[in-house]
């Protein structure tokens, strides 16, 4: 495996629960497959007075939790060194001082500044790096999602971070992008022709994008309650999902062609505002149920909620594309947390055959269709009818299957790992561009404001289910059902 150039990772938000079940551990993957330099670093910031050794102790524990039996202790005694720790608080000019210090004499190196904090610090850390001439002309900024919490504070941000990083040198995470059948389904797209005829309007009756969770906000509550499904995990990883299945092909593999095509198919939502909001979105809030058979408590009860929080943690919506290759086409987007399973999948259901000449189950027509599952195992199905043995011609629906792990039994990078990589490469393909982002929470922001406005509150939905009832009313409207209601 070929080494990364040689790098310092600076990570802020270094002791936040991003960095120490994801990062870190995929930086510690990574030197266990041999790309980390020997001079490279990772150097944990956050605004606590710890000690390296106590903050090597707390990487130690959560690289041996997440990896289990492919720790390595010969592995990790390489390295540990590699790990710093230097505290700073946002607002407080001697600690990047203090920073600049620990960087001295290695302006030639990469240095990527990975962004895992609130964001509005975004703005104060940026200031601290160029203050501090932190910014070599190698260096690259990281910025987690959520980006903002609306578009004016996205703008704000994005405007501060361009002021001191070209936009060449920003990177915009969504991990979704890094997932490895997100990527299939590029190069089941655009690798291939077999799909590309039949990849619009005409031939998709509709498409269905699920992203559930049967964890709840676990240890995040503060942050979840100001946040919300809507600006969590559909503003982003959902719309994103969206852009990959809906865009044009793009004209080459440069990452400029793929962002343009994305920016386009964003651009072209057809705006969800007012009371249009009210029928073809719905907003859920969990309570009391249970988990993987196990009793859990409701949202409100979760520790850190507010009793009277009107957070939703579920949100189904409608959305359409005015583009002539969409047009009609409905997207039926669904995400929420302590719902029945861990599942997401991208359902892309074909139009039914004009004339239905044999005999044939009564939901035939929904059987035609494309299962691209990212979660909880990777794999692509194609589900038609074939023939039941036996006389006489009945048809019955079943699985073309490709199961990845199956089929590639390699250890597949994690999208950390490879989201990480690829900043350290200067690679932008799998992150979002500046225009990108704006165009998503343009559409995002009304729904927002017209869930205030008519003051919809979250329906709610007992934990570990599908989500409210309202959900499928709102797809069985159009004729359709979700996917695990077929
Ligand atoms: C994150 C959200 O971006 O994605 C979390 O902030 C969510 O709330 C997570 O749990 C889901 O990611 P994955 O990869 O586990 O599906």
């Amino acid at each position: 495996m070929k080494a990364l150039p040689t790098f310092d990772l600076v990570l802020f938000g270094g002791t936040g629960d991003l960095a120490m079940r994801k990062l870190l551990p995929a930086l510690f993957r990574r030197h266990i497959a041999g790309e980390i330099s020997t001079d490279s670093s990772i150097i944990g910031v956050a605004r606590s007075d710890l000690s390296r050794e106590e903050y090597l102790g707390q990487v130690e524990t959560t690289c041996r939790s997440h990896l289990k039996q492919d720790f390595d202790e010969a592995r990790w005694a390489e390295f540990a060194p590699k790990i710093r720790y230097q505290k700073v608080d946002a607002h407080a000019d001697q600690d990047f001082q203090a920073l600049a210090q620990s960087l001295l004499g290695r302006d030639s190196y990469v240095r990527v500044f990975f962004l895992s904090t609130a964001p509005d610090l975004f703005t104060a850390i940026c200031e601290g790096l160029a203050k501090h001439r932190l910014n070599t002309p190698i260096s690259r900024v990281v910025l987690e999602k959520p980006l903002g919490h609306d578009r004016a504070s996205a703008n704000a941000i994005n405007e501060s971070v361009g002021a001191i990083f070209t936009e060449d040198r920003v990177f915009r995470i969504d991990h979704y992008l890094g997932k490895e059948t997100v990527q299939n389904l590029l190069a089941l797209r655009f690798g291939n022709m077999l799909f590309e005829p039949l990849w619009g309007r005409g031939r998709i009756q509709n498409v269905q994008i699920t992203v559930a969770e049967d964890l709840g906000v676990e240890r995040r509550a503060e942050f979840y309650d100001r946040t919300g499904a809507l600006r969590d995990m559909v503003q982003n990883h959902l719309l994103q999902l969206l852009c990959i299945i809906a865009m044009e092909p793009p004209a080459s593999s440069d990452p400029a062609a793929m962002r343009d095509e994305k920016r386009k198919v964003l651009r072209a939502l057809k705006p969800l505002a007012g009371r249009d909001v009210l029928s073809k979105t719905v907003r859920g809030q969990y309570k009391a149920g249970a988990s993987n058979g196990e009793p859990v408590v409701g949202y409100l009860q979760e520790k850190g909620v507010p009793a009277s929080s009107t957070t939703e943690t579920f949100v189904a919506l409608k959305a359409e594309i005015d583009s002539w290759r969409w047009a009609g086409v409905p997207f039926y987007l669904r995400t929420g947390k302590r719902m029945q399973e861990r599942l997401s999948e991208i359902v892309i259901t074909f139009e039914d055959v004009p004339v239905a000449i044999y005999e044939r189950p009564d939901d035939a027509r929904a059987w035609n269709r494309l299962i691209i599952q990212l979660q909880p195992e990777e794999s692509i199905n194609l589900g038609v009818l074939a023939k039941s043995p036996g006389a006489g011609m009945r048809l019955k629906p079943v699985d073309l299957s490709l199961d990845f792990s199956e089929t590639f039994p390699e250890r597949q990078l994690d999208a950390y790992e490879r989201l990480l990589t690829d900043v350290i490469k200067g690679n932008l393909m799998l992150f979002m561009r500046r225009d990108e982002l704006d165009a998503a929470w343009q559409w995002i922001d009304p729904i927002r404001e017209a869930w205030e406005q008519h003051d919809e509150r979250p329906k709610s939905y007992t934990a570990g289910s599908w989500g409210p009832a309202a959900a499928s009313s709102m797809i069985s409207r159009d004729g359709f059902s979700w996917s695990n209601e077929l």
